[in-house]
């Protein structure tokens, strides 16, 4: 049994079906973008590490990426609290450039809120947003979604970038995590 068995309960996008849509999203931003000069993908860490990294290759305007590290507090770790907070900045300003967030996951949407909110303030030419899933029954704030990937039930769900207690982000699919497997902290 490998060590993330214990914790699957199903597969639920494989490695093909995840893949061929990251193609499709790649080639959908290549055409919507296809005539800007200065493309900045900024992706969030670091649940979005490996959709950036296969994203990117799909991509067929030149562009540049970015990262920022946020993480919320003050509630457990399976829940936003909306207390959100940077951990690690970008490097590059951003102001008149076109930003095209990259995401994992929104869920409550409180993350997110806050990030671009935060990246409004710094004045760019246009934001838009690239989320790989959505948990859209569990939104509390209005997100718009320009780009996304698969609508998911409201599930826990770890593997491509998404973690279980830190681990496991290196898996190629996405899994549903088994219900006595979620502690609530
Ligand atoms: P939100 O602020 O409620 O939208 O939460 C978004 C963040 O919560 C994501 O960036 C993930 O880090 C985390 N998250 C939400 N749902 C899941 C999940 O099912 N698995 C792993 N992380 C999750
Ligand atoms: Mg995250």
């Amino acid at each position: 049994m490998l060590p993330y068995e214990k914790y699957l309960q199903e597969i639920l996008i494989d490695e093909q079906t995840l893949q061929s849509r990251v193609r499709e999203l790649g080639a959908e931003i290549s055409q919507d973008y296809a005539d800007c000069t200065d493309l900045l993908l900024l992706c969030i860490l670091k649940g979005g590490i490996m959709f950036l990294a296969d994203l990117t290759r799909h991509i067929s305007v030149p562009h540049e990426i970015d990262f920022l590290a946020v993480s919320s507090y003050g509630k457990g770790a399976r829940a936003s609290s909306g207390n959100v907070r940077i951990d690690m900045d970008l490097s590059e300003e951003i102001g008149g450039r076109h930003i095209l967030i990259v995401e994992d996951i929104i869920d409550s949407g409180q993350t997110l809120r806050f990030v671009m909110d935060v990246l409004q303030a710094r004045r760019p030419a246009s934001i838009n947003l690239c989320t790989l899933l959505d948990k859209s029954e569990m939104r509390t704030v209005d997100i718009p979604i320009a780009y996304r990937g698969f609508e998911i039930e409201n599930k826990f769900v770890f593997g491509y970038g998404l973690d279980l207690d830190e681990k496991f982000r290196n898996l190629p699919f996405i899994g549903v995590v088994k219900k006595d497997m979620i502690v609530n902290d």
